[in-house]
């Protein structure tokens, strides 16, 4: 019999894909995938540690997952993730978890596993320069066998000054781009339609190849270029990736969005502020009007690109007029859609060290939702523009709401819903927008 591993997983697509990983090797040593954590032999949880409510999420899983341990003592408890790496040895006290690994350790997992006896907990948090994974096959989560993540590099060099996700994930690093390819002419091959290249800052990356490398020697590859190879492997595979820095993001990148069908029009573009004296403090490496700049060239080159943002509210001494430079911000550019947070002074980060967390709570609460309340007329507005429009989607399934009907996202990202009874799952269709609602686009087959 197989033992059974139950797998939870917090924080970023990139997580959700190491938890692909750390399957893959459990699955080596004999480990099935379970979703009952009550058959399980060995209960992991992924962990995020971006805000300090995701470590309270997870904090909160540990104490059930403590009362399984009660209930049957055998079962081997695991951490892995980003809050293993923050947190280290302090998530074994008090004795409720029995393995802490980091982001660069699964490979040890199986070994740690086998030694974990009662009383004799097993860490590794060593984060390494070179570790990419690249040559393990991802045991795929995702329900319908169409989108697969495919992560083409680890860690940031970055240090944005409020972001833990350096010291979690230590030092950049880019995956062989071969490797990449074969794993996504992999996923092609097994009926997948859609792969989304995962990375930090997929902007940096650079793959310099080894000097005993008898096939590439002499060789690098940048990110248009890997964008190209992955794209060139067939039309009928979407590509996606994701996230891009604004001040990193070539000309290069755009002529290949715009060169190729199947990369897909929507660039993930985390501005974080609208104002210089925030982005300075945040140690973001661009201005308001280079972010401004870059949008307008976007739109310029890749004609009806998607464009969604990640903002922080309530940074460090954010003014009244800084939080106004955001809000314009967001009324210029009118992204489609926007990951919107509160501040959360994380340890350790500079900004932790030499800024004080001073805006109140409340205030930081009403900048939010005014910017929540604004992007949500904003991306009203954008889906609005798309009626009338022809857009090709990649069917999903069958719409939530209505079963008879399906849904599937355009290639701006955006999510679409019409009546049909002929198309299924994979399939590619036209569809033509007749009406739109804050976040879907009703349609009707072109
Ligand atoms: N690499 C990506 C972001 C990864 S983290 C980038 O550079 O854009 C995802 C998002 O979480 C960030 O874009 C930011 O908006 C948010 N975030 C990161 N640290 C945060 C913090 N300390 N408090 C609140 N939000 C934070
Ligand atoms: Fe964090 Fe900045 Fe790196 Fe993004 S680019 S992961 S925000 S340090
Ligand atoms: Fe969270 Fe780590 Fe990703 S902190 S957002 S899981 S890189």
């Amino acid at each position: 019999m197989n033992k059974k591993v139950y797998i939870e997983t917090y924080g970023c697509q990139m997580n959700v894909n190491d938890s692909e990983v750390v399957l893959s090797i459990l699955q080596g040593v004999g480990y099935e995938r379970t979703t009952d954590m009550g058959e399980a032999d060995l209960i992991l949880a992924n962990t995020c540690s971006i805000r300090e409510n995701a470590e309270q999420r997870v904090h909160g899983r540990i104490d059930v997952f403590r009362l399984e341990k009660k209930k049957r003592p055998g079962v081997i408890i695991g951490i892995l993730g980003c809050m293993a790496e923050r947190l280290k040895d302090k998530l074994l006290e008090g004795r409720i978890v029995d393995l802490v690994a980091g982001p660069d350790a699964y490979r040890s997992l199986p070994a740690m596993v086998a030694a974990v006896t009662p009383g004799n907990p097993q860490i590794e948090v060593q984060l390494s320069r070179t570790e990419t994974y690249d040559d393990i096959t991802p045991v795929r989560m995702d329900h319908n066998g169409l989108s697969a993540y495919i992560s083409i590099m680890r860690g940031c060099n970055n240090c944005c000054s409020y972001c833990v996700v350096p010291y979690t994930r230590g030092a950049e690093r880019s995956r062989d781009p071969y490797t990449i390819v074969a794993e996504a002419r992999d996923v092609f091959s097994k009926g997948y339609k859609e792969v989304s290249l995962l990375g930090q800052n997929v902007d940096s990356y650079l793959w310099k190849a080894p000097e005993d490398c008898p096939e590439h020697a002499g060789e690098s590859v940048s990110f248009a270029q890997l964008l190209e190879m992955v794209a060139l492997i067939s039309p009928e595979l979407r590509v996606r990736f994701s996230t891009s820095y604004p001040s990193d993001i070539t000309d290069e990148v755009l002529f290949t969005m715009a060169k190729y069908e199947n990369v897909c029009n929507h660039i993930h573009f985390p501005v974080q502020s609208g104002s210089d004296v925030m982005l300075e403090k945040m140690r973001r490496k661009y201005t308001r009007q280079w972010y401004l700049d870059r949008v307008a060239r976007i739109r310029e080159i890749v004609p009806d690109c998607g464009l969604t943002t990640d903002v922080i509210a309530g940074f460090c001494g954010e003014s009244e007029q800084d939080h106004q430079d955001t809000l314009s911000l967001f009324e210029l550019v009118k992204f489609d859609a926007a990951f919107m947070f509160a501040y959360s002074e994380r340890p350790g980060t500079l900004a932790s060290k030499k800024y004080e967390d001073d805006i109140p709570q409340d205030v930081k609460t009403r900048r939010l939702n005014e910017i929540i309340e604004l992007q949500g007329r904003m991306g009203f507005i954008r889906y609005k523009e798309q009626i009338g429009k022809t857009l090709k989607v990649l069917v999903e399934g069958p719409s939530k709401k209505t079963p008879d009907e399906l849904c599937g996202r355009a290639g701006n990202y955006m999510m679409c819903v019409w009546p049909d009874k002929t198309h299924k799952v994979g399939d590619y269709v036209e569809v033509t927008v007749i009406d739109a609602t804050p976040a879907t686009l009703i349609c009707k087959l072109a």
